[in-house]
């Protein structure tokens, strides 16, 4: 009975093949963001395999424009990949030589005018029924005919235009219909959902809301019946602050079941005291929620981190498998979200079947076998100030994709190990009085101007292998960085992953030795698939550093990822191949300054703030940029008081992504011009030595 879920692998696998009416060859397209339906990131394909993967080469590689995010998984499907690039900017390229069959524009920056703070782009596409579906980041969810690239129908999922939602994960396709959640709880007072269209017409089917609304109020929505209950576990006046809950990323078809799993986000804000004072669990925060796949209609949940107050999101891979669990045969969901555990869960009842820590988790001891509930550290909740906590808002694990194999039955996890620093100074502030919202605001700041992690040991991340069965690491290979590239395994024995140092790894899947690497020349946060065109197997990824794993400052930029001289591409690889890539050309740019600044340490310090809450999540923790925007310690445009003014107050770059603050005040400009002065006179001195 060893090998039981890899038996019911194949026709697992034909029947979707069939579904799609794609290519013959099972695993010879990879169309949506999971791979498959049950969304594990594994490819049954074998021509690539341990033993021949050393012969890897380029095969064809697309050079792609200077954008806020190339870190999309691309969809492979009959010989054709498609991809996402920027704001959504959608190819279609002929998958054996790279050549462009289509390309479609939705003109998002166009359309994002004064809202656009915050620029994540598209994580991921859908293939359906002949059409390309895609989100933008300001809401839309898009159609496209995977033949011509005409657009099939568009429609606008936010409640109200610029109410703060945007849309960064992939679509899926199940039964002729695409799902969509949104993201957007970090920056504005939203109350989270997914929505349910027509794949044919984009009319819209059903809507599930992911936390209560006012009570009282009914909107017509899938959830109204269960939020009476949800509603309970929530104290004070919640919706003003919207609640959160989003469905970012991770929601999962189950075929078998005929129901959708959601993985629902972290609450808006982060800190419960603010959102809900009295307490209460605040459903369905940082949760898994099954419901069925025709109507919406609530199933059951599972709650990871109940009254989630750091940013612990459950919008992490949702994978499906059938597992032996202590003699029995079961439907299960792999699932580790941010908050470090390792969860089993049956997806039959929703009932918690194991969880084990699988980074350093300081939060919360070990979950109750019995409740399904973490026993938390009595430091959890930062009562007594400024207080250090396992795993950070990044995470043990982001959404960079986890991926598991059911041949090894082991499940691939792009792992963090970073702490927080939390404290609720400021919540009484007068802006959450007001329920006033800033750039990024989550009721504390736990990247907070000049801080940078106490510690920057030679490893922040891993490429962990976990065994879900045992609960314990297989193997694990350190990485330097925190922030690495999602992960895809295959039948070949084989681990794919591209890393922030700029490899791209294959590793063998049973026991993690590196058996080929290439020098990508750029960091790599995008999921890796493998497709066959024309009966061989190839490889592609995206590469280019931006994105949430670029904001971590000192940390992302030691590989020296700089916005404007990265070179952002898409590869792809095949046996034998032989193409190179251009010679790399580094950007050396140095720090800016001008001797004459004087700098006050007041207006410094207020500048910090400032730039903490407005400019770090593109500009990177204490001015040092990872690539996701210039780095402004290098910057002229500071040393000059009309062209910061113009720059940043008035929006003159904003076409090119960065946003207008025209609620700035001159002062405040000032300020942010004294701390990034501050930042660049500190970073100089410490270089001057080795100089
Ligand atoms: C949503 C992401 C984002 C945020 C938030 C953001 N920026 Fe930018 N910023 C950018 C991008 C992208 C560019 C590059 C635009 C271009 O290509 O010219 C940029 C450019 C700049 C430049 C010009 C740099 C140069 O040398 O050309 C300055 C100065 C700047 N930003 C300051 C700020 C300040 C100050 C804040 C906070 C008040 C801020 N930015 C917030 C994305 C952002």
């Amino acid at each position: 009975m060893r090998d039981f879920g890899w038996r019911l692998w194949p026709s697992a696998m034909l029947l979707l093949v069939a579904a799609c009416g794609s290519s013959d060859e099972v695993g010879a397209d990879w169309p949506g963001y999971g791979g498959t339906a049950d969304e594990s990131h594994f490819s049954p394909l074998t021509q690539i395999n341990d033993s021949n993967v050393s012969r890897l080469g380029l095969a064809w590689s697309i050079d792609l424009p200077t954008t806020v995010a190339s870190h999309s998984a691309p969809v492979a499907v009959a010989g054709i990949l498609y991809f996402s690039v920027g704001y959504s900017v959608i190819s279609a390229v002929d998958a054996k030589t790279g050549r462009t069959i289509w390309q479609y524009d939705p003109k998002v920056a166009d359309v994002l005018g004064d809202e656009q703070r915050a620029a994540w782009g598209a994580r991921g596409i859908a293939y359906g029924d002949d059409k390309i579906f895609t989100g933008t980041q300001d809401g839309r969810l898009i159609a496209l005919d995977a033949k011509t690239g005409a657009l099939v129908w568009s429609v606008q999922t936010r409640e109200h235009l610029a109410d703060g939602r945007y849309i960064t994960g992939a679509p899926r396709f199940f039964n002729g219909k695409v799902i969509i959640g949104h993201g957007g709880a970090d920056y504005a007072n939203i109350r989270g959902y997914v929505t349910t269209y027509d794949a044919d017409s984009g009319r819209q089917l059903w809507r599930f809301y992911t936390v209560p609304g006012k009570p009282g109020t009914k909107d017509g929505a899938a959830s109204d019946s269960v939020m009476p209950m949800a509603a309970r576990t929530w104290s004070g006046e919640w919706w003003k602050y919207g609640g959160g809950g989003t469905a970012w990323n991770a929601i999962t078809f189950d075929r078998e079941l005929n129901r959708i799993y959601i993985g629902t986000g972290n609450g808006a804000p982060w800190n419960r005291n603010i959102r809900s004072p009295g307490g209460g669990d605040n459903l369905f925060l940082s949760s898994i929620i099954a419901v069925d796949a025709d109507s919406g209609e609530y199933i059951w949940h599972y709650q990871t981190t109940p009254g989630e107050s750091w940013d612990y999101a459950s919008t992490m891979d949702i994978a499906l498998a059938t597992l032996r669990v202590a003699g029995n045969t079961r439907r299960v969901i792999l699932h580790a979200p941010k908050n470090g555990f390792f969860y089993v869960i049956d997806r039959d009842s929703g009932k918690l079947l194991s969880a084990k820590p699988f980074a350093k988790v300081t939060w919360a001891n070990q979950i109750d076998p019995g409740t399904g509930r973490p026993i938390e550290n009595p430091e959890a909740r930062y009562p007594n100030g400024q207080t250090l906590i396992w795993p950070s808002p990044m995470g043990a694990h982001n959404w960079t994709a986890a991926s598991f194999s059911p041949q090894t039955r082991l499940v691939y996890i792009p792992k963090i190990e970073l702490p927080g620093l939390y404290d609720e100074k400021g919540i009484e502030s007068a802006n959450w009085r007001r329920r006033e919202r800033l750039v990024f605001d989550s009721g504390f700041n736990p990247f907070a101007g000049t801080d940078v992690p106490p510690t920057m040991p030679g490893s922040l991340g891993a490429l962990l292998a976990w065994d879900p069965i045992g609960q314990k690491a297989r193997w694990s290979v350190p990485l330097r960085d925190p922030h690495n590239g999602g992960i895809a395994s295959t039948a070949g024995n084989l681990v794919f992953q591209g890393n922030a140092e700029g490899r791209f790894v294959a590793y063998a899947a049973d026991n993690g030795k590196t058996l080929w690497s290439f020098d990508a020349q750029n960091g790599i946060i995008g999921q890796p698939i493998t497709f066959l065109a024309d009966g061989r197997q190839y490889v592609s990824v995206m590469t280019g550093f931006g994105g949430i794993a670029s904001s971590l400052g000192p940390m992302a930029a030691r590989s020296g990822w700089d916005y404007r001289t990265q070179r952002r591409r898409l590869l792809t690889f095949a046996i034998g191949g032989s193409a190179k890539l251009s010679p790399l050309v580094r950007d050396d740019q140095p720090i800016a300054d001008d001797n004459d600044f004087k700098i006050d340490l007041a207006f410094a310090q207020k500048g910090a703030r400032i730039y903490g809450e407005q400019c770090l999540s593109c500009h990177g923790v204490a001015a040092v940029a990872g690539g996701n925007a210039p780095d402004l310690r290098k910057s002229a445009v500071p040393l000059s008081a009309e062209t910061f003014r113009a720059v940043v107050g008035e929006g003159v770059l904003s076409p090119s992504g960065m946003p207008k603050f025209d609620e700035l005040k001159d002062a405040d400009l000032l300020a942010l011009r004294h701390f990034i002065r501050l930042r660049a006179r500190d970073d100089l001195r410490a270089e001057a030595p080795r100089r």
